[in-house]
């Protein structure tokens, strides 16, 4: 009796927890029912697109804002930390023919935002540019994930959806950071999947995963980095462990598939362009 509730909690700890500091790998819950409904029409649609040869090849520009967010002024990240940040986020989207700039960097020492307070006061006194326009802010805290950012919504320009969006990125998990195995600045890359309205490919286990046809379905998300995981034995294709939109490792994180990009472009049309 003693020895299977131990089991539970082992078990419930791998599930959603990392097992070093209780700190969970992302804060994102799963998509909305419209989110998915939303999802599933693309789906629809960039599978004929696919099927007439005719998958579009990205091209797509992004402003991005960076903002750190510290208790005090020492706990700030430095500006060359912020361009190792930006150097490992832009090289992770340009592969795929997503071009991101660093179009600015604020910093703020304020404890209340530093642990993810108020961050509705803090994003509308510190976001820049549009809907179209990416914003970061690096935390001390972020509700106990390593990271957290909203799916795309429709918005109008200064309601309050639009200065929720932006993704909140603990500022340990930067480059050359405390957070191993999560440092890497992997965190970001994964946050911002979410921003472009990608969810996780664990999302909805073996049945329907995360709505993208080329992403393998996967029942539990990944810790560390396996050689390899298959939890749908009954579906194709092993679990994408090294999918930017699974759990694993940071070093174990790399690709995106070409199926999300294509989803990212048909968000990006509909919500964003
Ligand atoms: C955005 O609006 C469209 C059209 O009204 C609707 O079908 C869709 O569900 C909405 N998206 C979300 C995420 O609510
Ligand atoms: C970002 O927005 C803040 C607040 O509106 C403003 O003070 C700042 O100049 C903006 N920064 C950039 C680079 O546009
Ligand atoms: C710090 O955050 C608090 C709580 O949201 C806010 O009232 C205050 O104005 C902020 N301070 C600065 C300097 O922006
Ligand atoms: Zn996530």
């Amino acid at each position: 009796m003693h020895l299977s509730l131990l089991f539970l909690a082992i078990a419930a700890l791998s599930h959603g927890l990392s097992t070093k500091n209780d700190i969970s790998r992302c804060g994102n819950p799963e998509p909305s029912i419209e989110l998915l409904d939303v999802s599933r029409q693309l789906s629809v649609q960039e599978n004929q697109v696919r099927d007439f040869g005719l998958y579009k090849k990205a091209t797509l520009a992004v402003d991005v804002y960076f903002h750190t967010i510290s208790a005090s002024i020492d706990t700030l990240l430095s500006d060359s930390t912020l361009n190792e940040q930006f150097n490992v986020l832009s090289q992770d989207y340009e592969v795929y023919g997503i071009n991101l700039n660093l179009a600015g960097i604020s910093k703020t020492v304020n404890a209340t935002w530093s642990r993810f307070e108020d961050e509705l006061g803090m994003k509308t006194h510190l976001r820049n540019g549009t809907y179209k326009d990416l914003n970061i802010y690096f935390l001390d805290s972020v509700g106990g994930a390593y990271g957290k950012c909203p799916y795309p919504v429709n918005t109008t320009a200064e309601s309050t959806d639009f200065y929720l969006d932006g993704c909140s990125v603990l500022a340990t998990t930067v480059p050359g950071g405390a957070e191993k195995p999560y440092d890497l600045g992997k965190t970001a890359t994964h946050e911002v999947g979410h921003w472009f309205g990608l969810f996780h490919t664990f999302d909805h286990g073996c049945n329907g995963g995360d709505e993208v046809d080329d992403t393998p379905p996967q029942a539990t998300a990944t810790y560390g980095c396996p050689l390899s995981k298959d939890t749908c034995p009954d579906h194709p294709g092993e679990d994408p462990i090294h999918n930017y939109m699974d759990y694993s490792d940071d070093v174990c994180l790399y690709e995106f598939t070409e199926g999300q990009i294509n989803r990212i472009l048909s968000f990006w049309t509909l919500y964003r362009s």
